[in-house]
């Protein structure tokens, strides 16, 4: 498969940081944002202390993350969100102060502005923004409980739309909202993309590892192609261990995604 780079969407463990090493130390250019589960049950902000650490530069919270090759600009959104509008857990607060919402846009919004025009613009958070529905197969919509609401993050959607009046993001990136619906309510949508042009990617797939009909080990990743500062290619990908893909849902795209 051979990616140029790896966006990784958090909630690696409960708090576990042998992953969090392994992932640190792969050899090719990298942007993490940690999730809620990555803190642990430590409210004191320890263990989320220790993850950053271990990320260093690598973790892309509230600021931007240029790759020279490929030529990639990743800003990163707030924090190990759990989702539901905006709330700040003790863990964060601990290590990054109380920082309000509309704190958490502008930063967001000041570490777009940085962006260069010839480069794609990728927006890589742990929940993704309000806006993408309400139902409970929407990208971001509650399954577990009723009402199904749109569990979105405030802040994200609010920058994403200040952003957009300079440039709209390319594709924004995000975890938190798993694919598998609760009570066998299938999946989730996502793969979108939205009336300005930005695609939005939820990469959820929980369980990433599972077996085929024929009982073959699969592991899933999503999977991003440009063109220049141009989307060309947004999916889902199954491959074997060794590699090989043997299967790939892809979002359509039109033949140049701009905004
Ligand atoms: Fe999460």
């Amino acid at each position: 498969m051979n990616p140029d780079g790896l966006l990784v969407v958090g909630d690696l463990s409960d708090g576990d940081l042998r992953l969090t090493k392994r992932i640190a130390a792969l050899p090719l250019p990298l942007a993490v944002i940690l999730g809620n589960h990555d803190r642990g049950h430590d409210k004191s902000g320890g263990i989320l202390r220790q993850q950053l650490a271990l990320l260093g530069e690598h973790h892309c919270a509230w600021s931007l993350h240029g790759w020279a090759r490929p030529p990639i600009s990743v800003v990163g959104a707030r924090p190990c969100s759990s989702g539901g509008g905006f709330h700040l857990s003790k863990a964060v607060e601990a290590i990054y102060g109380p920082v309000s919402r509309e704190q958490s846009i502008d930063r967001i919004v000041q570490a777009a502005a940085q962006v260069p025009d010839d480069q794609p613009l990728v927006v890589l958070a742990h929940c993704g923004p309000t806006g993408l529905g309400s139902e409970p197969d929407s990208p971001c919509g509650r399954d577990w409980k009723a009402p199904f609401v749109d569990w979105g993050d405030q802040d994200l959607a609010i920058a994403l739309d200040r952003m957009a009046q300079r440039r709209c993001a390319d594709l924004v990136v995000f975890g938190h909202m798993h694919h598998q619906l609760k009570r066998g309510r299938g999946l989730r949508r996502s793969l979108l993309l939205d009336r300005r042009g930005t695609a939005f990617l939820n990469a959820a797939c929980v369980p990433r590892k599972g077996v085929d009909a024929s009982g073959r080990e699969l592991i899933h990743f999503s999977w991003a192609e440009f063109k220049d500062v141009h989307l060309s290619r947004l999916s889902h990908r199954w491959y074997t261990p060794n590699g090989e893909l043997t299967h790939e849902e892809s979002l359509p795209l039109p033949d140049l995604v701009s905004c």
